[in-house]
């Protein structure tokens, strides 16, 4: 079957809609059927952005129930169970509030929502023009709350609590921050229950712990829903909203380069714990400020691209971009029953690497690592992520943000919009 065939048909496979019983309806892509049946937040941004393509109402449908599992307060959660509670062996890895039937969890993910919500509005455009303004109240109270909830310090970052807050779950990157802790060992269970017993304030575990992380990613991703937002808001004619969103778009940016750019190794590292030191560990998320387009220096984007994206020692690799650079000692291109992003190539990280590559006129390799992940999904399906050099699917099967590819491979248009409005 032809890719964009192919991607559709996994996207209708993995689509599940109804009403909960308490009456709220709900309509998502479960990232996959059997392995993971919830709404993740960052997994339904990415499906929004593919959908938005082919069936530009299931989009918005996707991203309406996103903010439906939300509080007024501007939360979104991480993960949402719907009608699907998990089942009583993985119900403990989830930060919930309780174990008794929990609707969501009490922690965030990758907050890409203003960033997908642009996306989806403009392909939505001529069939549904209102969508781009229904939701701009709850969209700057999510990105309010992100800033007054996890940027307590005010340096322009925002912190995560749990290492799986930024979807990366196991990188190598939270090793020595998490140690014990971290998310793929036994004393995940002792983070979780901290942060239950201190209600998840996160100004109180910020302010109490040193297990937290002002990481590169999740603030990109930030960054990009700000400048976004901004953009949204002055469509709808808010212009005073709409610098004040802008500014704050490139303050992060700029906070990214204070703060985390090393200038001797040419990457970006996350800060960590209370000191908030450095994390020298190259990860493709060190990489991630390329898509900012020119909220970063373009100079610096370019070392990122010369000196690391495309070195063949380090990122250059045949089947998409190696979630961890092949010369760090912790990287592991195959499978790891227990661990993921620790060296395979994930399709959402190349997406949003292969923009920042367009927007420096450096499409052929876009192209080039297009084609590769195309040729390793064409030969083992819509598999969760790949082996860098043999393109061997890994993981779960029929997984949602993989049809992505075929956004890379065909329907290119550009960069995603940089962070500046
Ligand atoms: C895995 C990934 C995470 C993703 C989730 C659902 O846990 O590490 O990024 O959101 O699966 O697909």
């Amino acid at each position: 079957m032809e890719l964009e065939a192919a991607a559709t048909a996994q996207l209708e496979a993995n689509w599940r809609e109804g009403v909960t019983r308490a009456g709220v309806p709900y309509a998502f892509t479960c990232p996959s059927a059997r392995r993971y049946r919830h709404q993740w937040l960052w997994d339904s941004c990415f499906h929004a952005i593919a959908w938005a393509r082919v069936r530009p109402e299931r989009a918005r449908a996707e991203l309406r129930t996103l903010l439906r599992a939300g509080r007024p307060d501007g939360f979104v959660p991480h993960t949402t169970f719907w009608d699907a509670p998990p089942r009583w062996r993985r119900a403990p890895l989830y930060a919930t509030p309780t174990f008794r039937r929990p609707l969501a969890t009490c922690s965030i993910q990758t907050p890409l929502l203003a960033f997908a919500w642009e996306r989806v509005a403009l392909a939505s455009a001529a069939e549904a023009p209102g969508f781009a303004a229904e939701a701009l109240g709850p969209l700057q109270a999510h990105a309010d709350w992100l800033e007054r909830e996890r940027d307590p310090d005010h340096d322009g970052l925002i912190a995560i609590l749990l290492p799986d807050e930024s979807g990366l779950d196991d990188s190598p990157k939270y090793d020595p921050v998490y140690g014990a802790l971290a998310h793929h060992r036994p004393g995940y269970l002792r983070l979780l229950r901290r942060c239950r017993a201190l209600g998840w304030d996160s100004r109180a575990i910020l302010a109490g712990t040193d297990e937290h992380v002002e990481d590169v990613l999740v603030n990109v991703a930030h960054a990009l829903s700000l400048g976004a937002l901004a953009r949204l808001l002055r469509r709808a004619g808010d212009a005073a909203a709409a610098r004040r969103y802008a500014q704050r778009a490139q303050r992060t940016a700029d906070a990214l380069m204070d703060r985390c750019w090393d200038e001797r190794r040419g990457l970006f590292f996350d800060r960590a714990g209370r000191r908030e030191w450095p994390v020298e560990i190259s990860t493709w998320s060190s990489l991630a400020p390329l898509a900012l387009g020119a909220a970063i220096p373009a100079a610096i984007r370019l070392r990122l691209v010369e000196e690391h994206l495309l070195d063949p020692r380090r990122y250059r690799a045949r089947y998409g971009i190696p979630s961890v650079a092949m010369d760090e000692p912790s990287f592991r291109p195959g499978f790891d029953r227990f661990r993921t992003w620790r060296g395979p190539s994930w399709v959402n990280a190349a997406w949003l690497l292969v923009g920042g590559l367009d927007a420096l006129g450096l499409g052929t390799e876009g192209d080039r690592i297009a084609a590769g992940l195309a040729a390793a999904v064409s030969r083992h399906g819509f598999r969760e992520y790949y082996h860098p050099h043999t393109g061997a699917g890994i993981g779960a099967a029929g997984f949602g943000w993989s049809t992505l590819v075929a956004d890379l491979a065909a329907g290119r248009q550009g960069p995603p919009p940089g962070a500046p409005a």
